[in-house]
């Protein structure tokens, strides 16, 4: 059975703790569904101050939600729509400090003050994107978005 410790020392020490229960929770299966699945409870529950954690997967024309933890969500979000969208199509992390001075944030959890979504792509393909939103403004710093976007990569890495 799979037990999350409670990750300790500094930012960047917890992340390396988290990354490595991420990759030991995902390894060894490839399903997209059941990693992702996996991965935002995961991320949901270590986190502070997190009411959103979750992954929309491009379907070739928009993006659909996929498993999450947290509020019921909005399905689909076009590829020029929104934070997601906006890293869907510059494939660059979206880091918002607070998501009300976001021209075209789509609040899908209205407790939702700022957000990281960070691209999935694997060979040049768009995958989908990796959501994850705080009830605090400015919640996510530099070190929040390196540590999101290692966890972001063991779960491109674990559908190969
Ligand atoms: N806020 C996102 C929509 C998804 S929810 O946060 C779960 C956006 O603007 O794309």
């Amino acid at each position: 059975m799979f037990t999350a410790t409670t990750l300790s020392g500094s930012k960047p020490e917890q992340y390396a703790e988290l990354a490595a229960q991420a990759r030991a929770l995902l390894s060894g299966e490839r399903d997209r569904i059941a990693n992702a699945a996996n991965l935002s409870a995961l991320v949901y529950h270590a986190l502070p101050a997190v009411n959103w954690v979750g992954f929309y997967f491009h379907d070739g024309h928009e993006l659909v939600v996929g498993p999450f933890q947290g509020l019921p969500a909005c399905v689909r979000i076009p590829l020029d729509k929104g934070v997601c969208g906006a890293a869907a199509t510059s494939r660059q992390t979206q880091r918002v400090a607070d998501v009300d001075a976001f021209p075209g944030h789509i609040a899908c959890d209205s407790a939702s003050r700022s957000e990281v979504v960070v691209p999935l792509v694997r060979d040049d393909h768009l995958i989908g994107v990796f959501d994850i939103d705080s009830p605090e403004r400015e919640r996510f710093d530099a070190d929040d978005q390196y540590g999101l976007e290692t966890l972001a990569s063991i779960y491109v890495e674990s559908l190969a």
